[in-house]
């Protein structure tokens, strides 16, 4: 902004001036307005928004950095450019503490024009918890426009960027020019922070405290290959000591009856139905588990666990992977059937001289860490690229797919996540043929080793993975970009999966990316930026959806609000179904979506998803599901039956917020058979 902008507001006396300040300005750019914000210096007592830290601005896509858009370039808007700014990602917060010093914020807004005319955003400042400009719905190529707020005696600002409720793509949005005038001599500045969810905390369901009475809980089917080492721990809650026994164990297995810890190997493939009996101080509990024996019998139920990546990123190491075992079991997850343990990228190091991968002094024995996670019940993961290098630079498994195959299986890895990287430099071109090469080949290879593993393949949904990933022998495929804690990232990765819904099924399942709730971060962990009401969202989608459940956070940091949302048995047997059909939208009316599935025991599990900023009420109807009568309805976060209501059920849901029930008298069928084609 340059001098004569300034003097234009200097000029008015003092009276109109705050009279005109509480008004907020909103209106299109004049050309004269864009160019005073183009300036190289800040007027007197002014700061650019770029010289906060915007480390603490969360966005749904990319890295705000000072004086450039989201996309590396020049802020420009229609054509402008201007040397300060903000170039962020919807959906994007920033939350500045004005320290009482701060008398105006100024600033252009619009989607860059790098995306040439692609994007739709709505930008909103907020004072003190009131909203105090809104620029409405922009899209790309849209005539910039000017917010400038009035600060004064104001505490607390927040920027906020929504993605106009269409979804985050190409969402990138600028605070152009933005600056925040201050005090004349003050002597403090405006210091960013940390996004704090202020919103209210839905109440869902203690899930800590689990009754004395010993429960079962978590899959109600599991397969692996005759002859293979087996390794299933029964998920108990309840009063210790517990004894387990199991009648009806296929030849081969046995159980701990101090752990419940299946291991052994099958004799022979076939269905078989054994009954867990499980003993303790306050009662008895009995639960059928199938057990499938067979080849590609893995994964009958989406993964539960936990993977490094989201959380620790390049500091994973042996120390942080053996507490994250120990806290799965300690921190009572276990118990609900969470059971892998995955080592994400960076623990690879180079090759000895006969070819075989070597891991780096983070990760001094495989062999030993994998033992001390099997002692504890639990499966271990890698992680690896058919390409020369991973994403993150490190050992890819180019040309030593079969000695690394077998590497895992001499360690004792149960789940490989394969990610395509710098394999893009090694395929001709992006054809289905292409595409699949190196998925088919690891798949031959794991065919031949002496261990099950799990194949999750990792390369972002090209060439709609979804449709032939089972056919390549995956058991899981990333449907979808890097997942990050923010409600554009979540809420798109998501809610993009409802056309997909037809090739999830056991054994193969879509993958919208690890969670993001608790303390997450890449290396540099923070509480999720995630509001309640949308970490209940994640979980509900993703159970929805029928996704793997892998948690991304700091397991030595499990909050009393994240373990409630992870230890809800009714929730996770949607997600756990045994029957495995995917849940997909029904109809989306505003901001509201009803999905539903339907659920082995003759419910169907239904979500009412509310995407908007605003609470609204959503009604599911008796006939959308093609049901008749009265229907038992459960609320499933409340773990309660809400009674039979007739023709439908409506329920307020709060922003962002999900209500996720069940309907229907479930039928009492004691072990699930899967059909003929499928055992
Ligand atoms: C890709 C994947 C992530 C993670 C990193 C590791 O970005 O999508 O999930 O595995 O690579 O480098």
């Amino acid at each position: 902004m340059n001098k004569r902008f300034w003097c234009l507001l200097c000029g008015i006396p003092f009276a109109l001036i705050a009279a005109l300040a509480m008004l907020t300005v909103m209106r299109p750019a004049q050309a004269q307005d864009a160019s005073e914000l183009t300036a190289q210096t800040p007027p007197p007592n002014a700061i650019w928004l770029g010289s906060l830290d915007l480390s603490k601005m969360t966005q749904g896509w990319g890295k705000s950095t000072a004086d450039k858009s989201v996309g590396g370039n020049p802020i420009t808007l229609n054509g402008v450019v201007y040397p300060h700014g903000v170039g962020t990602h919807a959906v994007s917060n920033f939350d500045v503490n004005l320290k009482g010093v701060a008398v105006k914020f100024v600033s252009m807004v619009g989607v860059d024009d790098e995306k040439k005319g692609m994007g739709s955003v709505d930008f909103r400042v907020w004072v003190d918890d009131k909203k105090v400009a809104d620029s409405g719905v922009m899209h790309g190529g849209d005539p910039a426009k000017l917010i400038s707020v009035n600060l004064t005696g104001a505490k607390m600002m927040r920027l906020e960027v929504t993605d106009a409720n269409d979804g985050i793509d190409s969402d990138h949005a600028d605070w152009a020019g933005a600056m925040i005038f201050l005090e004349p001599g003050a002597t403090v500045k405006p210091v960013a922070v940390d996004w704090v969810d202020d919103s209210p905390m839905p109440v869902i369901a203690d899930c800590t405290n689990p009754p004395a009475k010993p429960e079962i809980h978590g899959p109600r089917i599991t397969g692996a290959t005759p002859g293979r080492p087996f390794l299933f721990m029964v998920p108990v809650t309840g009063r210790e000591p517990l004894t387990f026994h199991a009648s009806g164990l296929p030849a081969g297995l046995k159980i701990n009856p101090h752990t419940g810890i299946i291991t052994g190997a099958l004799k022979a493939s076939g269905v078989h139905v054994a009954t867990i009996i499980v003993h303790g101080p306050a009662g008895t509990a009995k639960r059928d588990l199938t057990i499938v024996g067979g080849i590609h019998k893995l994964a009958l139920t989406p993964p539960l666990g936990w993977n490094s990546w989201n959380v620790w990123a390049g500091a994973v190491d042996d120390a942080n992977v053996r507490s994250s075992a120990l806290a799965m079991v300690k921190s009572g997850l276990a118990a609900h059937g969470f059971q892998y343990i995955n080592i994400d990228d960076t623990w690879e190091d180079g090759r000895d001289a006969q070819g075989f991968i070597q891991s780096n002094k983070k990760f001094p024995s495989m062999t030993a860490l994998a033992d001390y996670v099997h002692s504890l019940g639990l499966k271990l993961g890698i992680y690896s690229s058919p390409g020369p290098k991973t994403c993150g630079g490190y050992e890819g498994s180019y040309q030593h797919e079969q000695q690394d195959a077998d590497t895992y299986a001499k360690w004792g890895i149960d789940y490989l996540k394969y990610d395509w990287c710098s394999y893009g430099g090694i395929a001709k071109n992006n054809s289905l043929p292409e595409l699949q090469k190196p998925y088919k080949l690891m798949r031959s290879c794991l065919d031949k080793v002496d261990r099950d593993i799990v194949f999750s393949f990792c390369q972002y949904g090209m060439g709609d993975v979804w449709k032939w990933g089972a056919q390549c022998g995956g058991n899981l495929w990333r449907c979808t970009g890097d997942i990050n804690d923010s409600w554009g990232s979540m809420a798109s990765n998501g809610f993009s999966q409802s056309d997909h819904y037809m090739y999830a099924g056991p054994g193969h399942w879509n993958d919208p990316d690890m969670l993001v709730v608790g303390y997450v971060g890449w290396g540099n962990p923070h509480k999720t930026h995630l509001s309640y009401n949308e970490q209940v969202t994640h979980i509900s989608l993703w159970s929805m959806i029928a996704a793997p459940l892998l948690l991304g956070c700091d397991m030595s940091k499990l909050d009393k609000f994240t373990l409630d949302l992870l230890c809800n048995d009714d929730v996770l047997d949607v997600d756990q179904d045994p029957m495995g059909k995917a849940g997909h939208r029904y109809w989306q009316h505003n901001t509201i979506q009803m999905w539903a599935r339907p659920l082995w025991d003759g419910t169907m599990a239904v979500a009412l998803f509310n995407t908007g900023e605003e609470p609204h009420k959503g009604s599911v109807l008796w006939s959308d599901l093609g049901l008749k009568g009265k229907q038992l309805v459960r609320n499933l976060w409340l773990k309660k039956n809400l009674g039979y209501f007739a023709g439908g059920f409506s329920a307020e849901v709060p922003p962002h917020g999900t209500v996720l029930i069940k309907v229907g008298k479930p039928k009492n069928i004691k072990a699930y058979i899967p059909p003929k084609n499928e055992d």
